[in-house]
């Protein structure tokens, strides 16, 4: 992060140089989908070449909606051969069955996916042949947040940690854990990410899980997701999109009466959280405009079976986070 910004592509061109000396034998990336994973998934490329590159992308069930889709099309697109796609739906959804407190939800999802991920680098060697790195998306910035340990920021991202233990011999990559977001972004474009990718607001690693406050089920998930491509809609189309860090509705489980089509109804509410940042160690929630808050309020409540009322969150982080979970 000491670099000025028209240096960083240099630093990575050196980076990519210096492991293809030093690097011989097979890595596997576990990609989520979002410009950290994705950007190293494809220095792991220029590096090993695609036929020593193993692709792992988990459908934890908790995605919004058409992304498992779009990010094997990405894959694809840029030119990786071997994806291991896991579809664990189900799995993760009935081990959240019942569970509402926050960081149980948290253990949960990053066991899961400790789980499967050890399972399918066994799988990967039986077929392929020893994995002799792994490589993870950590950046500047997860390092400094990993000191915390009541969010599962580091859990998540250390789970590949926990794999080396099982693993013998594996020996960690983090390409870019000298980088600030921006300079990620930077880098993505060098290395040819469409811009689609290289500007995505983050999502946590838990996914929905965490914007659905209490239980998570089949139905609010659907609701969530209903509420999430609208938002995402109205910002791309409004421009807004690309000036602000985050923007993302919230299902809290809680219903208040309103009234739709003259009749009483008893339905969610939905919290809009809107904030921009440098590097999510801080936050402030968004002045947006009225106009467009009114539209998306108003989407969400006609368009959004369930959802009678829309709330925008004024908070800054600290003392919110900005994440509700
Ligand atoms: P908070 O809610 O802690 O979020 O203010 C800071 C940034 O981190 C993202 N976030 C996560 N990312 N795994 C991740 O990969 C997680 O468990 C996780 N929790 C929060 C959040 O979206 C925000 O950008």
């Amino acid at each position: 992060g000491a670099q000025p910004n028209w240096f960083v592509e240099d630093v990575v061109e050196e980076k990519i140089k210096e492991l293809k000396k030093k690097t011989r034998g097979n890595v596997l990336v576990a990609v989520s989908g979002g410009v950290d994973s994705i950007t190293t998934a494809t220095i792991m490329l220029r590096v090993f070449g695609s036929n020593s590159v193993h692709i792992v992308f988990v459908d934890t069930g908790l995605l919004r909606e058409g992304e498992p889709e779009r990010v094997l099309k990405t894959l694809k697109s840029l030119g990786f051969e071997h994806i291991h796609f896991v579809d664990a739906k189900k799995l993760f959804l009935s081990r959240l069955k019942g569970v509402t407190d926050p960081e149980e939800k948290r253990k949960i999802i990053a066991e899961t996916f400790r789980e499967i991920f050890v399972s399918t680098v066994m799988e990967v060697e039986k077929k392929y042949g020893q994995i002799n790195y792994l490589a993870q998306g950590t950046i500047y910035p997860d390092r400094v947040e990993s000191g915390k340990t009541s969010r599962a920021t580091a859990k998540i991202k250390s789970h590949h940690n926990v794999v080396m233990g099982q693993l013998p011999g594996i020996e960690i990559l983090e390409p870019l854990a000298d980088f600030y977001k921006d300079e990620v972004r930077k880098i993505a474009l060098k290395l040819g990410i469409p811009e689609e990718i290289v500007y995505q607001h983050p999502f946590p690693g838990p996914g929905l899980a965490v914007r659905i406050i209490g239980e998570v089920t089949e139905d609010k998930l659907s609701i969530l997701r209903k509420a999430t491509k609208i938002v995402e809609e109205e910002f791309l189309k409004s421009g807004w999109y690309r000036k602000v860090w985050q923007a993302f509705p919230v299902l809290l489980s809680l219903k208040t009466v309103g009234v739709k089509g003259d009749v009483r109804s008893y339905e969610y509410v939905v919290a809009l959280r809107v904030v921009e940042s440098e590097d999510a160690m801080t936050a402030n929630f968004v002045k947006l405009p009225w106009e467009l808050l009114d539209r998306i309020s108003h989407r969400i409540t006609n368009e959004v079976e369930g959802v009678n009322r829309v709330l925008y969150d004024i908070t800054n982080k600290p003392p919110a986070t900005i994440e509700f979970e």
